[in-house]
């Protein structure tokens, strides 16, 4: 008989109204695909919290398994690139999208989707970080190539407190960098200065006079996960030659900014995507997390959780109030 394996299923009940129940499959219902891993952790991402609700500019199907990162141990690959036993990380493409995600004990993909696990990193660490981290971790690295250095003033980050918010200010910090942390639970501070942050504002302090045509110079850079007024605030406020990373939209997927950031002070708006990103792009980031950018504080970022427990963090964290990364053991 074929594996039976655990999993979270979502299925739509109704029409428009989605429900979560733990369910048994058999490695039999799982997509095509050369490699089969055994994974051993997942992670929560704002995108799963959408999918597991029913988002359809998410995950188009439903029954689906979702969960946008998985590691674990590769159990066969037909493609010959990995060996059985191998330590994996797959995050981003198709993953817990229209694919059977990390939210179950097993997962087929396409080989192409996987990378080795570094040297630096056990499997719970790599999804401590997951899809959040590894976006953090992209920001900080095209920051750095735009010309972004530690001497160039402070970096900022929105959202702070949230999963990719909270790897951003370590690594940040890891990196030499001078961390500014913009929350909205400003009784997180202690968190955020333990992270590494040398300044914390208030949401409304940064959004303040964010229709004018400019704010006074402030960052040397800035990571971004809320979009809207935030970015448009954001942009204004970089000072000359800077560069914003634009990751995400937990306030708002519009931009409603002019062009004088751009015009008046060279400041360069980077775009950023996890989803997609090329392989080598990925393993280089992958494993400079686990060197160079090795987070002494990754545990403190951490909350551990089974399947059975998902259901108050997706709600929490579509209420913008989970603090840090939520690490699921399967
Ligand atoms: N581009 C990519 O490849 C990529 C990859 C990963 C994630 N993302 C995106 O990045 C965003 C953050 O993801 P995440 O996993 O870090 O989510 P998260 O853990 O929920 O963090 C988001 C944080 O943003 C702040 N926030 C929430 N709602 C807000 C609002 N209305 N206005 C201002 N701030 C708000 C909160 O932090 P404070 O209370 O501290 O302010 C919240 O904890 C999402 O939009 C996600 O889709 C994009």
């Amino acid at each position: 008989m074929a594996q039976q394996f655990t999993a979270l299923l979502v299925e739509e009940i109704e029409p428009k109204h989605y429900g979560r129940r733990i369910v048994t499959r058999s490695v039999d219902d799982l997509p095509p695909g050369e490699l089969l891993v055994r994974v051993r952790y997942s992670s929560l991402n704002y995108k799963d919290a959408l999918s597991a609700t029913g988002n359809k500019g998410v995950t188009r199907r439903f029954p689906h398994t979702p969960g946008i990162d998985a590691a674990g141990e590769v159990v066969e690959d037909a493609s010959g690139t990995f060996a059985p036993g191998e330590a994996v990380i797959v995050t981003g493409f198709d993953l817990g999208m229209n694919t059977a995600g990390g939210f179950g004990q097993y997962i087929r993909v396409p080989a192409a989707w996987a990378v080795r696990l570094p040297p630096g990193l056990d499997l719970r660490q790599a999804m401590i970080i997951g899809t959040a981290g590894f976006t953090a971790a992209l920001c900080v690295w095209r920051l750095q190539q735009a010309g972004v250095n530690p001497t160039g003033g402070d970096v900022v980050v929105t959202g702070a407190t949230g999963g990719v918010g909270s790897i951003a200010v370590s690594l940040l910090a890891r990196a030499g960098y001078q961390p500014a942390a913009v929350t909205g639970k400003t009784d997180q501070a202690d968190y955020l200065r333990h992270l590494g942050a040398v300044q914390i504002l208030d949401r409304t302090e940064v959004t303040a006079g964010a229709d004018k045509p400019l704010l006074q110079e402030r960052w040397a850079g800035a990571i971004d996960v809320v979009g809207g007024e935030m970015l448009a605030a954001v942009l204004k406020s970089t000072r000359y030659g800077g560069a914003v990373a634009c990751c995400g939209l937990v306030g708002s997927p519009e931009l409603p900014v002019n062009v004088f950031p751009f015009i008046l002070r060279g400041v360069s708006l980077l775009g950023i995507d996890s989803v997609q990103c090329p392989m080598p792009v990925r393993q280089l980031i992958w494993s400079r997390l686990g060197a160079e950018w090795q987070l002494p504080n990754l545990e403190e970022t951490a909350t551990e959780c089974t399947l059975e427990q998902l259901e108050e963090p997706i709600q929490a964290i579509l209420r913008g109030e989970l603090r840090g990364r939520i690490v699921v053991r399967l």
